[in-house]
């Protein structure tokens, strides 16, 4: 983290789990255990329909609400999807855009990504692009082609003074839902390597200030090490994000200087 240039956000992401009521639940959980200062951003990605009930749960709290995927197109004949229009309309604050899970089930590849990102900006949403390696990309050593590559392409047509509104999350998918994280120095390199990507990009001053996350079994017990790293500005938890005590662990772990 580096507090001076950038946002520290601690966002959960809880995937295709918990109903309206329990949801509910959490945010009453959570209520209780979180102080009133804050030194980080927190959001909660909820399934679509369950935006509305995570809007009223958090109203009088500071927490975002986030949604987990959104359609590139603004309204007609796309069965089943959602536009970004209608998640600002709710009172979204942020997206997950590119998701591994939706890349690998749901057939997203960087040019659906991009798409969406410019949509969610469009619409005044701040994206949280996910990028990372397999398992066997990493093995061949291609992981920082791979990595360039994706946030190249997610931000391809994004101007500068939209850039700040973008979160990026480094997300390698061998360590998401698989209990085996990156290593702090895995992880900073990469982050690292990603900022060192917009900085060729955009420029010095917009690299330094744009907020990159770790996500991949963070969890209570290594948040204050990955969150120790100067280019870790946060992290997107999905399994530790669903119980209210350990994601208040997590985003305690952001309070260091
Ligand atoms: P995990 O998921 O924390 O359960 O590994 C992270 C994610 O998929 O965003």
């Amino acid at each position: 983290m580096n507090r001076r240039y950038r946002k520290t956000i601690i966002a959960g992401n809880w995937k295709m789990n918990k109903t309206a009521g329990e949801t509910k639940k959490f945010a009453e959980e959570l209520k209780a255990v979180m102080p009133k200062t804050k030194w980080c951003d927190v959001v909660v990605c909820v399934p679509a329909v369950n935006i509305p009930a995570a809007i009223k749960a958090f109203k009088d709290m500071r927490v975002s609400v986030g949604a987990q995927n959104v359609f590139y197109e603004k309204s007609g004949a796309y069965t089943g999807e959602v536009s970004a229009d209608m998640l600002k309309d709710l009172g979204v604050k942020y997206v997950i855009i590119g998701h591994s899970e939706r890349r690998q089930m749901f057939g997203e590849t960087d040019f659906t990504v991009n798409k969406k990102v410019l949509a969610a900006l469009d619409a005044g949403l701040h994206p949280i692009i996910c990028v990372g390696e397999s398992l066997e990309q990493r093995e061949l050593g291609i992981t920082m082609e791979l990595i360039a590559l994706q946030v190249k392409s997610a931000l391809a047509g994004v101007p500068a003074e939209k850039l700040r509104k973008c979160v990026i999350a480094y997300e390698p998918i061998w360590a998401i839902g698989t209990g085996k994280t990156a290593t702090a120095e895995q992880a900073a390199e990469v982050c690292t390597f990603i900022r060192t990507t917009v900085r060729h990009l955009y420029g010095a001053r917009i690299a330094r200030s744009i907020t990159i996350q770790y996500g991949g079994s963070m969890k209570p017990g290594n948040a204050f090490e990955l969150l120790g790293q100067n280019d870790i500005d946060g992290g997107l938890i999905g399994g530790a994000s669903l119980n209210a005590g350990d994601f208040m662990d997590i985003i305690n772990a952001a309070n260091q200087d």
